[in-house]
């Protein structure tokens, strides 16, 4: 059996299996794993095209019913191509409400049929129901619809349908399953096991609705970035304190007091936290990539002392790891779990770290593809707030000092 996993989704609409689904795939491909979300309402718009209103879901409308297996097993049948070709983690986003569609997966997939592994969400929190309806009337099926109580009606009667004839998966089904009830206020899991399925179920048992913004910001300028040296433990300069002071202004003046803050393990983010009233969290996981044999050297001098490391790391920088120290792989590795314990705070979160790290952040945050990620530019003195939206967060930059 290969370690590929075949990801499907089950669940009654408006529960967040999409939001779950886009979320999980961008945490995979960041940790390196190459993930896919295949999305059968997308498929729909594409091949029906137009809008259908929630008589479509109908389940007595046998014609309607037709069409709506037949676009998911076309849809299904892509990802089989797909996970065939390069792909490790495909994610079937339906709703997979019967038991007839879900064994109907597990005897059409092929080579795959131990590879599947189902994600059923049932949620009768409110708030949570109610959060998601207001994702899904901003959906590409009202995309058009600039009546917002046109578009609630017809996705609550959506609903209705589905409540029907929805069918929790049971353990006569014979299906490898992990059940999330509101989230991970309880979870069941049936017959999981495996490397790659760990890390899914790690995510999956962090993963919440946020609604609150995350900054990310570099320490102020310290005195080894005034000389262009990497690495070390320095400190701030007079205008790395000036940064620190406005920091405080601005987050005041935005947010209040009311957010969570963290820090590296070194002098010039706990200096640049410095002004700010409350506790703060330190941890070494934010420290700063370690250069190894070039700690504390200049980017000049590196490039004469070990004129190989330079041209190594220009070749591949992704990959490239200092002699005694990291590559911005092992630092992906060592924020792999930092970026599941933010889901913990229900709060507004700044983060101060340094420029490898806040690459990486931003890499996980709005998904950049690995190669990209080490050659984001992240100047001094700006603060980045990330805004969480349906999938993932909407960035601005704010320079605070020139
Ligand atoms: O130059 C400041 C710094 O934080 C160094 O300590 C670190 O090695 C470097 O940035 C990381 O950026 P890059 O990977 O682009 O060299």
């Amino acid at each position: 059996m290969s370690n590929k996993i075949i990801i499907i989704l089950v669940g009654m609409p408006a529960r967040g299996k999409s939001y779950t689904s886009n979320n999980l795939s961008r945490y995979l491909n960041w940790c390196g794993i190459n993930s896919k979300v295949f999305n059968c309402g997308d498929y729909r718009r594409k091949i029906i095209g137009g809008f259908q209103d929630a008589n479509f879901f109908d389940f007595n409308n046998q014609e309607n019913f037709n069409k709506k297996e037949e676009i998911s097993k076309i849809c299904f049948n892509d990802l089989i191509n797909w996970i065939d070709d390069t792909g490790e983690i495909a994610i079937f986003d339906a709703t997979n409400s019967i038991k007839e569609r879900r064994s109907f997966l597990k005897y059409n997939c092929g080579k795959y049929s131990d590879n599947l592994l189902f994600v059923e969400l049932i949620t009768n929190n409110k708030d949570i129901i109610l959060n998601n309806l207001n994702l899904k009337i901003k959906s590409q099926d009202y995309v058009n619809s600039r009546d917002k109580k046109f578009a609630t009606d017809d996705f609550k009667k959506r609903i209705a349908f589905y409540n029907n004839i929805y069918q929790t998966i049971e353990d006569n089904e014979n299906l490898r399953y992990i059940k999330l009830i509101n989230f991970n206020e309880k979870i069941f899991i049936n017959n999981v096991f495996g490397i790659n399925e760990s890390l899914v179920m790690s995510y999956l048992m962090n993963l919440k609705l946020n609604n609150f913004p995350i900054y990310l910001t570099r320490h102020g300028q310290s005195e080894n970035n005034l000389n262009m040296i990497i690495g070390g433990d320095p400190n701030i300069t007079n205008l790395g304190d000036k940064y620190a002071k406005e920091l405080h202004r601005h987050m005041c003046n935005e947010i209040s007091d009311d957010f969570v803050i963290f820090t590296s393990c070194l002098n010039r983010t706990i200096q640049t936290a410095k002004y700010f009233k409350q506790d703060k969290i330190h941890s070494r996981l934010l420290n700063e990539i370690h250069g190894g044999i070039c700690e504390n050297m200049s980017y000049k001098d590196i490039e004469q002392i070990y004129p190989k490391i330079c041209k190594e790391r220009k070749e591949d920088k992704l990959r490239f790891r200092y002699p005694q120290g990291e590559s911005y792989i092992d630092l992906i590795e060592r924020l792999k779990y930092f970026v599941l314990e933010l889901n913990k705070y229900n709060k507004p979160i700044l983060i101060i770290a340094h420029n490898a790290i806040i690459k990486v952040l931003l890499g996980y945050f709005i998904g950049i593809k690995h190669d990209k990620i080490p050659y984001s530019e992240i100047e001094l003195n700006t603060l980045i707030r990330l805004t969480p939206n349906s999938h993932n967060y909407a960035i601005t930059y704010n320079k605070l000092i020139n």
